[in-house]
């Protein structure tokens, strides 16, 4: 089987070297030419663990190629993954086509024999056929067929996550176009992965309707951790009790700052937005939206009670900007809006990530970064986990007391426990469990 994939970004990176790992043949296609100059040498782009290692085999085995040239790439594929960005369109949040479009324009041009042309982007329900419509008019001659395959990968977890998935969902009518993508997911097939085939509009609004359902599920347990102050309950033991329902399980029930990303901002937008234009609103996700952009700021009043009442004039200590750990993804990352928040009210931001420091530099300003906690602690007055990477778990809290200003530590992820730090004289303040506040 030969994949061709266009974009290569997270997803059609992750996607088309996963898929060459599978034995298939993929050439990625990306106009960037640095960024395939960089693939073509062995350097990625982006950092996904595991990623370098499984595209150097694939490309050393031969079955995995890098190009800026989409012609000859189209032209040889049995299947060709449209994997381009789709960005909120600025001013209304609504998703930005205008990449998928022109990719079909010119995947038109260059189809020879029958081929799958995939939209693996998140595109709203309509797009595929969109997507066919150009196709046709493009090259009325044509033999092809627009199935929808959205991705369901998290950042930080994408191979396995695409090569383990919970489920493989696949929009189509076709019965030439089915047999093709069975031939494409076999070796998932094989691993007892479920395969849901269903129409093309469904397979897109599953896609948005995955990621609203998470997004709701953070902003709920947010929400109860809130709750949870104000009564004197502790949201983990709620997560935990409400988790083992079957009903409702335990992922994505850690209360944080809010949620960040390239996708679930992004993408419940889209959806209200999608909503609003049929005129079926879906106000569960409405207030989903909301209630995230604000949490993200107003988690800077945490930082501030914890110093006193006022941040003015005090230097604060970040540990963790990225969204989420094991990316240097820094897209609506909550960090950017509690930093900004922070300065507003008058603090000097220090702050060190493992992965995040190149891409967060030029999203903020006036922030000095440090190469590591210890570093950017020293004299502080307080200390405060946005980001909750491995790196951040076993803090030597003796020595960071010796060198802030105070011994304040504000742990937005839920990662220790008051006693814990505590015992080396640290004041505690997290995320929905007040008795774990002193
Ligand atoms: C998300 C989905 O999880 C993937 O299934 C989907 O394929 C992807 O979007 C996409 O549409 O491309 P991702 O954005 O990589 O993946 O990251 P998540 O692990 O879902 O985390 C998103 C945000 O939610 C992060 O800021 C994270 O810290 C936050 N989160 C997650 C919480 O605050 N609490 C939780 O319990 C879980």
């Amino acid at each position: 089987m030969l994949i061709t994939v266009i974009g290569s970004g997270y997803v059609g990176l992750v996607s088309g070297t996963c898929f060459a790992d599978f034995g298939h043949d993929v050439i990625c296609v990306d106009k960037a030419e640095d960024k395939i100059e960089k693939l073509k040498g062995g350097q990625i782009p982006i950092y996904e663990p595991g990623l370098e290692e499984l595209v150097a085999s694939n490309v050393k085995a031969g079955r995995l190629s890098f190009t800026t040239e989409l012609s000859d790439a189209v032209r040889t594929a049995d299947v060709v993954f449209i994997a381009v960005g789709t960005p909120s369109r600025r001013g209304d949040g609504h998703a930005d086509l205008s990449y998928v479009y022109a990719a079909a324009k010119e995947i038109a041009a260059s189809l020879d024999g029958f081929t799958v042309v995939v939209t693996k982007s998140t595109v709203p329900v309509g797009t595929g056929d969109e997507v066919e419509r150009i196709i046709r008019e493009t090259n009325p001659d044509a033999d092809f067929e627009v199935v929808s395959n959205p991705e369901f990968l998290r950042e930080g977890a994408a191979i396995n996550d695409f090569k383990r998935p919970d489920r493989i969902v696949v929009g189509l009518t076709d019965e030439r176009a089915k047999s093709v993508m069975t031939e494409v997911y076999r070796p998932l097939y094989l691993n007892r992965a479920p395969l849901v085939f269903t129409s093309r509009r469904t397979s897109e609004l599953i896609k948005y309707a995955g990621n609203a359902f998470l997004a709701m599920k953070i902003t709920f347990i947010n929400e109860l951790a809130d709750l949870s102050e104000a009564v004197g309950a502790d949201v983990q033991d709620v997560a935990r009790g409400i988790g083992l329902d079957n009903r409702i399980g335990a992922k994505f029930l850690n209360a944080g700052p809010g949620y960040g990303g390239s996708c679930f901002p992004k993408d419940t937008l889209a959806l209200v937005k999608t909503a609003q234009d049929h005129s079926s609103p879906v106000r569960l996700i409405e207030t989903t939206c909301s209630i995230n952009d604000q949490r993200k700021r107003s988690m800077s009043k945490k930082v501030a009670e914890a110093v006193g009442g006022d941040v003015r004039g005090k230097k604060i200590a970040v540990l963790g900007l990225t969204f989420k750990p094991n990316t240097d993804d820094m897209r609506d990352s909550p960090a950017l809006s509690i930093i900004q928040a922070l300065q507003d009210k008058g603090a000097e931001i220090h702050a060190y990530d493992p992965e995040g420091m190149d891409s967060a530099a030029q999203l903020t300003e006036h922030v000095t970064f440090g190469s590591d906690a210890y570093e950017i602690a020293k004299d502080a007055h307080a200390l405060v986990i946005i980001t909750e990477w491995n790196a951040f778990r076993a803090l030597d809290f003796g020595r960071l007391k010796k060198d802030m200003a105070a011994p304040v530590l504000v742990d937005l992820r839920n990662i220790y426990g008051k006693d814990e730090v505590a015992k080396y004289g640290f004041s505690y303040t997290c995320v929905g469990r007040p008795d774990q506040e002193i």
